[in-house]
């Protein structure tokens, strides 16, 4: 069978790290309150000239040149954001033509910080059916962009950011130990729209608006959602958390991934930890996290991995990979 096998992945972060001593001088915080509650440290924020589109495309060229491969290779662009450079046109597709693409599609995938993983599900999916033998996969955010920055709940959680891979078709023998994408899956619930929202768009203020989130509301949702999808991509393949190389959860709060790998039974010394660098990047998060693990000499090829995130809408998901 066809299986989605990652070829190569890269990661680009803004200039300028922003730690939260520097938060302390523009609002009420203290850097005990932010790494006791997040476990976060810094995180780096976009200069002016730092976009979501540019960030996206340096990610994109290193993915490109760690996979050995060119545009000329690829078929499909999906960006996964919710910061995009305008309402329109998509932002993939300023990446494709800033990439020198011509050929091929490009679109946005919006599910915020769920982003990545409905992107990669979709590559899957396009892999799978045929209609695309390599998709390069980007996350990237300008999340500093949407912060309402007198918020303290808010402003000190996020940052920008971006991480890409390159998925390509490979024959597998349909067995857990494939290397590709074993099992994927998605979810969304509506009706928790005013729990992590933003306050503007195109056709209701007409302005870009301001994240607002009840922190408390989603802490207390996401483990058991997170759980909740991750016992189904178990399910799905017959693998266990014992089987598991490497957890690389979307990077919210140290408290929600510890919790959801205890839950989970699934060893400390095998979760990818990096929110205390990047902050909260949203759809940008699991794949700055891989290219640390990568980066760092853990994540190698053969290794089994889970990638997870929950956010905005709500929307969750899960992905089981061999690497
Ligand atoms: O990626 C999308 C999904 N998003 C998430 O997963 C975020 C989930 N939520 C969280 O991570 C946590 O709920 C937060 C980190 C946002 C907040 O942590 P918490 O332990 O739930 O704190 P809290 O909201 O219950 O606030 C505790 C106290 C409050 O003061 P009072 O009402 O107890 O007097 C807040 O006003 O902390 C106060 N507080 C702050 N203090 C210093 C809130 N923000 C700050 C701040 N600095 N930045």
């Amino acid at each position: 069978m066809i299986r989605s096998v990652v070829v190569g992945s890269g990661a680009s972060k803004p200039r300028n790290v922003v730690k939260n001593s520097d938060l302390e001088k523009s609002v009420d915080t203290s850097d005990e309150w932010i790494v006791q509650r997040t476990g976060i440290h810094q995180r780096y924020i976009a200069a002016e000239d730092e976009t979501t589109a540019s960030l996206g495309e340096a990610a994109a060229r290193v993915a490109l040149d760690d996979a050995g491969l060119t545009v000329d290779d690829i078929d499909l662009i999906i960006l996964a954001t919710s910061t995009p450079n305008n309402t329109f046109p998509a932002t993939a597709v300023d990446i494709q033509h800033r990439l020198g693409m011509k050929h091929g599609a490009a679109f946005d995938m919006q599910a915020v910080c769920s982003g990545f993983v409905f992107a990669v599900t979709t590559a899957d999916s396009f892999i799978k059916s045929g209609q695309a033998k390599r998709v390069l996969v980007i996350g990237s955010e300008t999340f500093s962009r949407i912060l309402d920055w007198e918020d303290r709940t808010t402003c000190v959680l996020f940052g920008d950011g971006a991480g890409a891979i390159v998925v390509e078709a490979q024959e597998g023998v349909g067995l857990s130990n494939d290397r590709g994408i074993l099992t994927s899956h998605l979810r969304s619930d509506g009706s928790h729209r005013e729990k992590l929202f933003v306050d503007g768009g195109p056709s209701t203020t007409q302005t870009v608006g301001h994240l607002r989130m009840q922190g408390r509301e989603v802490f207390k949702h996401a483990v058991a959602m997170i759980t909740d999808v991750i016992e189904a991509a178990f399910d799905a393949t017959g693998l266990t958390a014992d089987d598991i190389d490497w957890f690389i959860p979307h990077q919210a709060n140290r408290r929600i991934i510890d919790a959801s790998a205890k839950k989970l039974n699934i060893d400390k010394k095998k979760v990818v930890m990096t929110v205390d660098q990047h902050g909260n990047t949203s759809a940008a998060s699991i794949p700055l996290a891989i290219d640390v693990a990568i980066s760092d000499g853990r994540l190698k090829k053969g290794d089994l991995v889970l990638l997870e995130a929950m956010g905005g809408g709500f929307t969750w998901g899960a992905v089981l990979v061999r690497w």
